[in-house]
């Protein structure tokens, strides 16, 4: 009998169709909040899953489901698996790197801009009919060229916007835990500093890190207050790294400038003071949604699941394996 996958979402019905020649699918015709009990359902009878952020994971919903060997991920970030349960039940994590890289970073860039320059905010102005109050004083934002920028987390996607800074002629600053080899130090024109610093410095501070627990309202009331006034925070990571009740005291009291948000703690609700304000860009977590790009990471994570199930040409070798240590145990 044929191996049987559980497809969570709708997704590129012509991509994802070619799990049918390998395999069984259950496909899920709309979007769906699903229960974890309706995750735990899915999962009993199956051998593999093609799921996305909106599908949390962790070791109650696989407990009843003996025949899983593969879950991809359709996302680089992966917080919403538990995979130090998924590695001891001897389950493969795959993600999709790299095919959202430049366009997660274009989008960075993007919410930088629309925030420091107040264009949401400019254009609600003049859909209200506003212009005839305009005055030489109208949405006066923030510059972006020749400004500092601020990158926490420097992986491929923090690289991506430091690539970008250059032609602003800005000044690039980044803190990781751990330094980046000098030479891409060099290629990104970015300097290591310690995260305080990173705070004090930036004109413009973008998270870029993945999310664990370790970074939980990293960026509270304690850090937004080393902050310039002027400054703007940029979100692309995840809700969780900010306190948005923090966040929300320092925009309205005009600690920071402004901030652009593509991804919230309780999504999909929105924190109601945030929804309130006019200097924050608030986006549904699109950052990497180009059509491209999102039908290049359905396309990976099909991959993934093909071969982490022992078909297709890469089979047993998934091309982007998040707990690559099963691919040792396995055989
Ligand atoms: C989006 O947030 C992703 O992790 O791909
Ligand atoms: C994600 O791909 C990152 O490394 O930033």
């Amino acid at each position: 009998t044929r191996p049987r996958v559980w497809v969570s979402q709708p997704l590129f019905a012509d991509i994802v169709g070619r799990l049918h020649e390998h395999f069984d699918v259950t496909a899920t015709g709309e979007v769906t909040q699903h229960a974890p009990a309706a995750i735990a359902a899915a999962l009993r009878d199956a051998d593999g899953a093609l799921v996305t952020l909106n599908d949390p994971i962790g070791a109650a919903e696989i407990s009843g489901a003996p025949r899983l060997r593969a879950i991809a991920n359709v996302a680089v970030g992966y917080n919403n698996l538990d995979v130090a349960a998924m590695s001891a039940a001897g389950i493969l994590v795959t993600n999709t790197p790299d095919v959202l890289t430049e366009t997660t970073a274009d989008f960075g860039f993007a919410l930088m801009m629309a925030a420091a320059r107040r264009i949401t905010e400019a254009e609600r102005w003049l859909r209200d009919g506003e212009w005839q109050r305009w005055s030489f004083d109208t949405m006066l934002g923030g510059d972006v060229h020749g400004t500092t920028l601020g990158i926490l987390g420097m992986g491929r996607i923090g690289q991506g916007i430091a690539r970008r800074a250059a032609g602003f002629n800005m000044r690039v600053l980044y803190h990781n835990r751990s330094r980046v080899p000098e030479a891409v130090e060099r290629e990104c024109r970015a300097s290591w500093v310690d995260f305080d610093g990173l705070l004090a410095q930036s004109d413009h501070l973008v998270l870029v890190l993945p999310y664990s627990p370790q970074v939980h309202h990293l960026i509270g009331a304690a850090a937004l207050a080393k902050m310039k006034p002027s400054a703007t925070l940029i979100n692309i990571a995840r809700g969780g790294i900010v306190d948005e009740d923090a966040l929300a005291d320092a925009l309205q009291g005009g600690r920071l400038a402004a901030a652009g948000l593509d991804v919230f703690e309780g999504e999909p609700a929105v924190n109601p003071r945030l929804l309130a304000l006019r200097n924050v860009v608030l986006t549904p977590h699109i950052a990497s949604g180009s059509l491209a790009t999102r039908r290049a990471m359905v396309s990976l994570a099909v991959d993934n699941l093909i071969a982490a199930l022992g078909f297709g040409p890469d089979a047993g070798v998934p091309p982007t394996p998040v707990n690559a240590d099963m691919l040792k145990r396995k055989r």
